[in-house]
């Protein structure tokens, strides 16, 4: 099997010699190419070139024998497009210039041509296409509307995003009509993803995990309903990742997603147990690639193991249970992936 019909079986849950495996950020700071594109442009140049994206989403692919590739941007594209002016200053993560606390603020956003403003990700993803020419599978994303939301009401990253958790409870209204905008603009922008040559997409809900069970039913499943129904009327396969999502899993069955991407923190057979026929990814904890390469090889076994006893590797992508981190040694990620290259 090469490694997009691999990728290609495992979302259809058919047999596969092993799972695939990419990583989430595989792409990024911790690879030399990724810092020289970097030392000369912009993020946001990056991110509006085709050929600069494409570069720096091939190069984990040219060092690692991994299975897909992801389109490089980021889940801050929407944000930036409706006109909240989002920096990425170095060290302190994004900031928001405009962020969002009033009606008014929300009147500010720049809804219409957003597709327009947009549409450099789409080509960037029929660049990266044909620089594949069908050799790995190919993943778009988009920023959840939970996690898009929490950036644009703190205005930067935090780590408890008091900002937006109490507007849930202090101005639902509002709460709603902006995640119910930004679930509609992830939706367009993933559908033009998937038109351009996406054989999958995934949400990104890294700060889904922040919010109760009861609060992610009655706020976040709704917006979620908005993405995924439309993907499903086109065909397409929609991975769900929940950072911190332990105690949200049985809620995440009701967004009518295909698969769930698991924390780190979630055991993936417990994950199994509860759905059987859902593709599930994951879920090695990105901290364990600083151990020795040994380490990683051991806890990649171990995971291939218990994707082989509970799933026999159907329905199954390894992956990690968050992105990489920073300063992650490159060996080490090589380590991960030869292992699962050899359980094939
Ligand atoms: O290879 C890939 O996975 C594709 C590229 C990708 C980036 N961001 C590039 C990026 C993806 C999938 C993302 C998703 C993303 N962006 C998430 C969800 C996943 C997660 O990590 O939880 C989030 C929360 C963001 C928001 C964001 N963008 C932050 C917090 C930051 C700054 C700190 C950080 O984590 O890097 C960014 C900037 C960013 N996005 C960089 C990259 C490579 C670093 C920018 C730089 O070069 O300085």
């Amino acid at each position: 099997m090469d490694s997009r019909q691999r990728f290609l079986a495992a979302l259809k849950g058919e047999p596969v010699d092993r799972p695939p495996v990419w990583l989430m950020r595989q792409a990024g700071r911790y690879l030399p190419g990724y810092r020289a594109v970097r030392a000369e442009h912009g993020f946001w140049d990056v991110c509006h070139s085709p050929e600069l994206s494409t570069k720096v989403a091939l190069e984990p692919l040219a060092l690692f024998p991994l299975d897909a590739a992801i389109v490089f941007s980021d889940i801050l594209v929407i944000p930036q497009a409706l006109g909240l002016g989002v920096t990425f200053g170095t060290g302190e993560g994004p900031q928001v210039a405009h962020p969002l606390r009033t009606d008014a603020d929300f009147a500010q956003w720049q809804r219409a041509g957003l597709v327009d403003r947009l549409s450099f990700l789409p080509r960037a993803v029929a660049h990266l296409k044909a620089a594949l020419a069908g050799s790995h599978g190919l993943i778009g994303f988009a920023g959840a509307p939970w996690t898009l939301f929490c950036y644009a009401v703190e205005g930067s990253s935090s780590d408890e995003f008091m900002k937006p958790r109490v507007m849930l409870h202090t101005n639902g209204a509002l709460a709603r009509k902006a995640m119910d905008l930004l679930a509609d603009a992830a939706a367009d922008l993933l559908e033009a993803q998937l038109a351009a040559g996406c054989d999958a997409v995934q949400l990104f809900d890294t700060w889904g995990g922040l919010l109760s069970p009861e609060e992610y039913k009655t706020f976040v499943v709704p917006s979620l309903r908005r993405v995924t129904d439309r993907i499903r009327a086109k065909g397409g396969t929609t991975l769900l990742y929940a950072r911190g999502g332990h105690h949200l899993l049985p809620v995440l069955g009701e967004t009518g997603v295909d698969g769930i991407s698991l924390d780190w923190r979630t055991p993936f057979a417990e994950a199994r147990a509860m759905y059987p026929k859902l593709l599930l990814q994951g879920n090695i904890d990105p901290v364990l690639l600083f151990a020795p390469p040994d380490v990683v090889r051991a806890r990649t076994r171990a995971l291939l193991d218990t994707m082989q006893a509970t799933s026999k590797y159907q329905r199954c992508i390894v992956n990690l249970g968050h992105g990489i981190l920073p300063g992650t040694p490159v060996e080490s990620v090589a380590a991960l992936a030869e292992t699962v290259q050899k359980a094939g």
